[in-house]
C-alpha cells in the first residue's frame, strides 16, 4: 500500500488538481481535449465531496489505456441521427469524452426540438453522473443522465449480483441560484462505502447487503467474494434500476448485465457499458421567467414546511454546491483512499514532487 500519510489533512487547490490530473492523462497518452474533459469531470467530482468517483478513477482509466480496454486515439461517432434523438458508438474511446458528448448532443438537439436524447454504446466508466445533467442546466435545460455498470447488486427474491448500480441523476436550472441535482446509485449504498466500513472492521448501520444465501446482513466482512448490495427500497430501486438497464442497453445496443466487462477487473476486454443522456428545453416549453416562478413556489413551499426537532430542509444538490465552495475557498481535504490512487498515478510517471508540492 502507497504511504500518504505526509498528505493527509493537507490541501490542494482544485485548479492545480485539474491541472495536474489533465498533464497526468496527456502522459498516459490522451489527447489535450479529451485529458482536459476527464480532468474536469473528475474533478468536479472531488469538488462536490464525490470523491468515490472523483480523481481517484483516473489511475485505473490509465491502465485500461495501457492494457488496450480504452483506445485514447478513438472518437465517439453518431450512427443514429434523427431531429430529437441520436445513439453514438463510444468507439471504447475516453468514456468521459463519449457521455460529454452525449449529452452536448441532446442539448443540441433540446435547443430546436424542445427534447433531445442520447444513447451511447461501446463506452465504460464516466464517473459521478451528475456532471452531465449540470451542463443541461447550465444550458437552461433539464438534464438527465444514466448508465449500467457490471453486477453489484441483487434483485428482490435473488441472491448473487444480477444487475449494476446503475445510477440516474438530473438537474433543474435555478435562475442565478445554483442547479437543484440529484446523483444516486439505484442500490442501497455505493459499494465503496461498504468496503471502507469492511476495511475498518464495522458492521453496517442497515441491511444494505444480502449474504451468499440471499439473506439481508449487516455483516460486510464476506463481501465482495459473498453476497450482493440489496437494491434501494428493494422492488423501486430494482425497477427503476431495470429502466436505466433498457435506456441504455437494449435501447443503444451496449452490453447488458453479466455481459458488461468490468472495467476493474483483471481482464483486458472492452467493458461496453452504456449511457443515456436527456435535456428538456424549459424555455421552449414553459418559457424561462414562468418556469422559474412555478419552481421558486415548489421549493419555497418545501424548504419553508415545518420542521422535525434539529432537522434541516434542503434541496437535492445542496450538500455538493457547499462542499465545493469551500473546495475553492479553502482547498480540497481528500481524504487517503484518493490520495493513494493520485500518488500511485504520480508515481507512474515520475511525478511524485511535482505530485507532492501542490499541497499546503
Ligand atoms: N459511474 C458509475 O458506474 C457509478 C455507479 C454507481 C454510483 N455512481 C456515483 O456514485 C455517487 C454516489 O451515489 P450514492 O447513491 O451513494 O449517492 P448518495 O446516497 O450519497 O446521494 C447523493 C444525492 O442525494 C442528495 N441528498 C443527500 N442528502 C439529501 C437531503 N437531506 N436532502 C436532499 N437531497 C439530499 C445529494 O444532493 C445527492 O444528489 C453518485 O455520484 C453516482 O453517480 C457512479
Amino acid at each position: 500500500m502507497i504511504d500518504v500519510s505526509d498528505l493527509i489533512g493537507r490541501h490542494i487547490k482544485p485548479d492545480d488538481l485539474e491541472a495536474w490530473c489533465r498533464s497526468a492523462m496527456i502522459k498516459n497518452g490522451l489527447s489535450e481535449s479529451d485529458a482536459r474533459i476527464a480532468a474536469d469531470i473528475f474533478t468536479s467530482a472531488d469538488t462536490r465531496g464525490i470523491h468515490s468517483h472523483g480523481t481517484r478513477q483516473i489511475r485505473q482509466l490509465m491502465n485500461n489505456i495501457k492494457d488496450g480496454r480504452i483506445n485514447p486515439h478513438a472518437k465517439p461517432e453518431i450512427f443514429i441521427d434523427l431531429p430529437a434523438a441520436a445513439i453514438i458508438d463510444g468507439n471504447n474511446a475516453m468514456p468521459t469524452t463519449n457521455a460529454a458528448e452525449g449529452m452536448r448532443i441532446a442539448i443540441e438537439k433540446a435547443k430546436t426540438q424542445g427534447i433531445g436524447f442520447t444513447g451511447v454504446r461501446n463506452s465504460s466508466h464516466i464517473g459521478a453522473l451528475s456532471y452531465y445533467p449540470i451542463m443541461a442546466a447550465k444550458a437552461g435545460m433539464i438534464g438527465f443522465a444514466m448508465t449500467n455498470t457490471d453486477p453489484w447488486m441483487t434483485v428482490p427474491g435473488g441472491k448473487g449480483p444480477i444487475m449494476g448500480t446503475n445510477p440516474i441523476a438530473y438537474a433543474v436550472p435555478n435562475g442565478n441560484k445554483e442547479p437543484i441535482f440529484l446523483d444516486i446509485a439505484t442500490s442501497s449504498i455505493a459499494v465503496t462505502k461498504i468496503l471502507s466500513m469492511k476495511a475498518v472492521g464495522k458492521k453496517l448501520p442497515e441491511k444494505w447487503l444480502v449474504d451468499e444465501n440471499g439473506i439481508p446482513t449487516d455483516d460486510p466482512s464476506g463481501y465482495p467474494e459473498k453476497g450482493a448490495l440489496l437494491p434501494m427500497s428493494m422492488h423501486k430501486g430494482y425497477g427503476l434500476a431495470l429502466l436505466v438497464e433498457i435506456l441504455v442497453s437494449a435501447l443503444s445496443g451496449a452490453a447488458s448485465l453479466s455481459s458488461i466487462n468490468c472495467w476493474l477487473n483483471d481482464t483486458p476486454k472492452f467493458a461496453n457499458e452504456g449511457h443515456a443522456f436527456m435535456a428538456i428545453n424549459v424555455e421552449a416549453l414553459a418559457g424561462n421567467k414562468e418556469f422559474q416562478e412555478r419552481l421558486d413556489k415548489i421549493t419555497n413551499e418545501i424548504l419553508s414546511a415545518p420542521k422535525a426537532k434539529g432537522g434541516k430542509i434542503m434541496m437535492p444538490g445542496d450538500i455538493e454546491h457547499e462542499k465545493r465552495m469551500k473546495a475553492y475557498a479553502e482547498g480540497l481535504d481528500l481524504p487517503d483512499y484518493v490520495l493513494v490512487n493520485l500518488r500511485g498515478l504520480a508515481q507512474d510517471i515520475n511525478e511524485e514532487d511535482e505530485f507532492n508540492s501542490m499541497f499546503f
